[in-house]
């Protein structure tokens, strides 16, 4: 068996490299468009950084993993060809802002069309809009060869890629299952996951519902960061404290606790991208009512970056042109070097705007995304990047921590007093310090859904 995957990024590359571990009998060929990336993926310094991908990589890779730009080819030995690709938010025409682009998986459907000299089974790994088999289905039909589509969402999160690869909460698989060949389609992509992971978390559906549990599975986990996130408002304005209710809230078993850590507001590749694309297709079956409901959870998301820009500012006696502020952290999350939708870019546009001087220190993120996405140039005085958390908050008025990396946890935070200026603030958007110790040195510190801090 041979497979194919077209997309080597932050999805496709770590899934077919756990499926290459697995299934060592099988031969695995990752291919992309973008040659930098497959020559990262082929170096020592992988372009995605995730916890025990190396090894993963090291094991498999020139066995029976392999990454290349060779996309014909791949495709014309596979028997199953993933999709992997970007669908990004459409920037242009009908539904832009909301609807997302399909073009690119349009053009792997055709490649995959012009250049099989037999049928294959074509698994949608990408987040897709309902009904995006249709288009790949009609597309390889016109060939005259027997293709099975199926939508094959992945769950994993960055950051912990690897281990939600090896052992995922489901794996769900859609497909055509009113007919003996969509069923065998089917059984055929199950039986690979089946190596590692036990039968009954497959699980399989029809080919919509796949592709809009996807979507749903996002949408739930992005409204219980806004819900949380609305009660931090409230939190602050009646002296209560986000952490204590949302464990008083999550011990109830109908609710559970993960997924309700109150912060700056989400990012990531997905939640933003795929709650747009709700939003439209809510739009497009005209459901207003329903796309009001989920056009809210972004709206939340967009007020709770805002606010707490402004907390600083405000804190900051309505002044921060000119003072220095150290942001701990740019990555969406941490354990990852992804800065994609990253909270962080609004927030320090925002500083920007006010003219602040912003030092920069992440521990994954290099200098050349921190500029690019904040649009400045590298001789933009107000933009430091720093290879410490102490450099960076060396004089500062503030340290803004964004990305709850662990090791801003463990730094010597009065060591780091002395180094600033007085008085030294501290905004912890991800709620991840110990504030009544950094108090207990001096600093002033503002939380989030943190009423109750002097
Ligand atoms: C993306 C989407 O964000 C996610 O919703 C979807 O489920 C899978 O695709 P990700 O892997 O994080 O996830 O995207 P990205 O890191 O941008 O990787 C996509 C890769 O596809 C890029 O490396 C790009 O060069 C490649 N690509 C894109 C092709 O090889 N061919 C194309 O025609 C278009
Ligand atoms: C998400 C989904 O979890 C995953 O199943 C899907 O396949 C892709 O989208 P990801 O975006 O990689 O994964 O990370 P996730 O851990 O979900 O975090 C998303 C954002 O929400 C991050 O910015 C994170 O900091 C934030 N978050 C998460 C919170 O603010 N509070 C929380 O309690 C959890």
């Amino acid at each position: 068996m041979r497979i194919c995957c077209i997309g080597a990024g932050y999805v496709g590359g770590p899934t077919m490299s756990m499926i290459a571990l697995k299934c060592a009998d099988m031969r695995v060929d990752v291919v992309d468009i973008n040659a930098d990336r497959i020559r990262a993926w082929n170096s020592d310094s992988l372009p995605v950084f995730e916890p025990g991908l190396d090894d993963v990589v090291r094991q498999t890779r020139g066995k029976n993993l392999f990454f290349s730009t060779d996309v014909d080819s791949a495709i014309e030995g596979a028997d199953i060809v993933f999709i992997s690709v970007n669908t990004p938010t459409k920037t242009y025409g009908y539904g832009a802002g909301s609807a997302s682009d399909l073009s690119f998986v349009e053009s792997c459907a055709r490649k995959i069309a012009e250049v099989s000299k037999s049928g294959k089974i074509v698994v949608e790994k990408s987040t897709m809009p309902v009904r995006t088999a249709d288009v790949i289905k009609t597309i390889l039909a016109s060939t005259g060869k027997e293709f099975h589509v199926l939508s094959n969402p992945e769950f994993l999160a960055e950051g912990t890629a690897v281990s939600d690869l090896e052992n995922p909460d489901r794996v769900l698989i859609g497909g055509d299952e009113s007919s003996p060949e969509g069923r065998k389609a089917i059984e055929e992509l199950a039986s690979i996951y089946a190596r590692w992971v036990p039968r009954e978390r497959i699980i399989t559906t029809n080919l919509w519902s796949s592709e809009l549990s996807k979507l749903t599975a996002n949408a739930f986990l992005a409204q219980r960061i806004s819900s949380i996130n609305s009660i931090s408002a409230l939190c602050e304005a009646t002296g209560a404290d986000i952490d204590q209710v949302a464990r008083a809230v999550g011990a109830d078993s109908r609710i559970g606790s993960s997924f309700l850590r109150s912060s700056i507001g989400y990012g990531g590749s997905c939640f933003q991208k795929d709650l747009l694309n709700l939003v439209y297709l809510c739009e497009h079956f005209h459901l207003p009512e329903a796309a009001a409901y989920w056009r809210a959870v972004t709206d939340m998301n967009a007020y709770q970056k805002r606010r707490f820009a402004r907390a600083v500012l405000d804190s900051l006696f309505g002044n921060i042109r000119g003072k220095k502020l150290a942001v701990f952290g740019f990555a969406f999350k941490e354990n990852t070097n992804d800065t994609r939708e990253s909270p962080a870019i609004d927030i320090c546009g925002d500083f920007l705007k006010e003219n602040a001087n912003l030092a920069f220190y992440d521990p994954k993120v290099s200098a050349e995304q921190i500029r690019s996405d904040l649009g400045v140039s590298a001789e933009d005085p107000r933009v430091e990047i720093c290879t410490s958390a102490y450099e960076a908050a060396n004089g500062a008025h503030a340290i803004v921590l964004l990305t709850h990396w662990e090791e801003f946890k463990t730094l010597d935070y009065s060591k780091i007093k002395e180094s600033m200026c007085t008085p030294a603030w501290i905004f912890d958007g991800r709620n991840c310090l110990d504030h009544s110790r950094l108090i207990g040195l001096g600093f002033l510190v503002r939380g989030i859904g943190k009423g109750n801090l002097p």
